[in-house]
This record gives structure tokens, sequence and C-alpha cells, in this order.
């Protein structure tokens, strides 16, 4: 579904959106830049990102892990929620788009505390854990959606009690429903909400959206003490 086409949800996201998440001069750019440089227009809605900012401000993130950067937009929304001292790493596999969201994050006053990785996130994320870093209290997980329970048995490995991991595209138009699609994507998503649901570590739920991207959703998983 495409964010143009005359839906009420259109007009209650616009609404929304100019209310509670109004565009600026640097989200307004980001998104121009991805644009210019040829990005598909995935990015998190302007109300979806800044869910993204209020849960890692509730969740008092000091450290962020982000699977999957294309041009930075949710990356923007996540970063400005760090304190003085807060770190976002964020892994794209594709070197343009991240070249796109270095320079949007830079833009946006976040280069010092917003590093993009680029490769294959199964293969930065055991590089990541060699370093030993602090556990993340966040992790965003919206990257190559058939790979979704290795990102959220990777973000266990990288969390602590409390941590959040939030699964991006939990929905995909209603597909997930389907327990016979063999589409990768959907089967991925489904593992990640099976183990969200079974593993004794986590206590989670899922949410459907719609709006200015379609119809969709997302879930949130609490890792446990
Ligand atoms: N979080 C972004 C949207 C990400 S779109 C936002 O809301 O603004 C998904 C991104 O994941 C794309 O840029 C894609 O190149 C990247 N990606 C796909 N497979 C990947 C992989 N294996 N490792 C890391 N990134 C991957
Ligand atoms: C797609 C990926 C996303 O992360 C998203 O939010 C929407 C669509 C996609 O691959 O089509
Ligand atoms: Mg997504």
């Amino acid at each position: 579904m495409s964010g143009s086409e005359s839906r009420p949800w259109n007009d209650v996201d616009a609404y929304f959106t100019a209310l509670l998440a109004p565009a600026d001069e640097v989200l307004t750019a980001a998104l121009r830049d991805s644009e210019a440089a040829g990005l598909p227009p995935i990015n998190v809605a302007p109300n979806q990102g800044k869910l993204l900012q209020l849960l890692a401000q509730v969740q008092g993130a000091r450290r962020i892990l982000e699977i999957g950067t294309l041009g930075g937009y949710s990356t923007i929304w996540l970063g400005r929620a760090l304190p003085e001292g807060g770190r976002l790493i964020s892994f794209e596999y594709d070197a343009r788009h991240a070249e796109v969201a270095r320079r949007n994050l830079e833009r946006a006053g976040l280069a010092g505390k917003a590093e993009v990785r680029v490769g294959a996130a199964l293969e930065s994320l055991p590089k990541l854990a060699d370093e030993h870093p602090e556990p993340f209290d966040l992790v965003f997980i919206d990257a190559d959606k058939a790979n979704n329970p290795h990102y959220v048995e990777w973000a266990l490995r990288l969390s602590r009690p409390g941590t959040l991991i939030v699964l991006d595209n939990a929905v995909q138009g209603g597909r997930v429903a389907d327990a016979d699609s063999d589409d990768p994507g959907i089967r991925g998503t489904r593992a990640a909400l099976d183990l969200m649901a079974t593993h004794p570590r986590l206590s989670a739920t899922a949410v459907q959206t719609v709006g200015s991207k379609g119809y969709d959703g997302f879930a949130l998983a609490r890792v446990l003490d």
C-alpha cells in the first residue's frame, strides 16, 4: 500500500504526524536525500519513529543497537533519545545505504553518538560480541526478515534484564498469519514471534498498525530477570 492512497488512516496519520511527530529540517533532509539516492521508501513512518524515540526514553537507554539502517531515518529518531555519552550502533548490509545514513546522521549532529557498520548483520553481530560490549538497553530489528529469529537470539545475547527488543514489520500486510507461507520473510518473522512467545527470558506482544506505510505492525519483547 502506498502512502498516497486515499484512505482514512492516511488523513489520521497526517494529522497525528503534524501534531505529534512534526518533521524538522534534519528529518526532511534525511528522507529527501534517501529518495534522491534511490533508497526504497521503507523507513518507519514519523509517528513510528517518535514511538521508537519514546520507547528509548522510557528505557532510559544509553546504548541502542539497530539492525537495518537504510538512510538512517529511524536511527535519527532513536539517536535523539540518547543522553550525553550515549551510543548507538546500526548495522547495514548495503554500503550505499550506509553512506547516505552517515551523511544524514552527521547533519543531525549524531555522528559522535551513532555509528553505522557495513556488512551482513549476521557477520557483524559476532564481531560486536567479541568486543564484549556493555549490554544494549534497546534493540531495533528492521533488516532482512528471513533472519529475524537469529536477530532476536543475538539481541538476547547482547541484552540485560530489562532490555527492550522491537521487531518491525511483524504483520506485513497480514501475511504473517499464514502458517503455510513459503515466503522466507514471513517464515522468519513467524519464527521470531515463536521465539518471543516461548523463550523463558522474554515477555512479548505484537500490535498491528495502519497508516502512511500501509498495514503492518511491530512486536515488543522485554528481557526478563
Ligand atoms: N530502519 C530503517 C529501515 C531499514 S530497511 C528506517 O526505518 O529508517 C531495511 C535495511 O536492512 C535496508 O537498508 C537493507 O539494506 C538492510 N539489510 C538487508 N539485509 C541485511 C543484512 N543481512 N544485514 C544488515 N542489513 C541488512
Ligand atoms: C520492507 C522492509 C521494511 O523494513 C519495511 O519497514 C517495509 C518494507 C520491505 O522489504 O519491503
Ligand atoms: Mg521496517
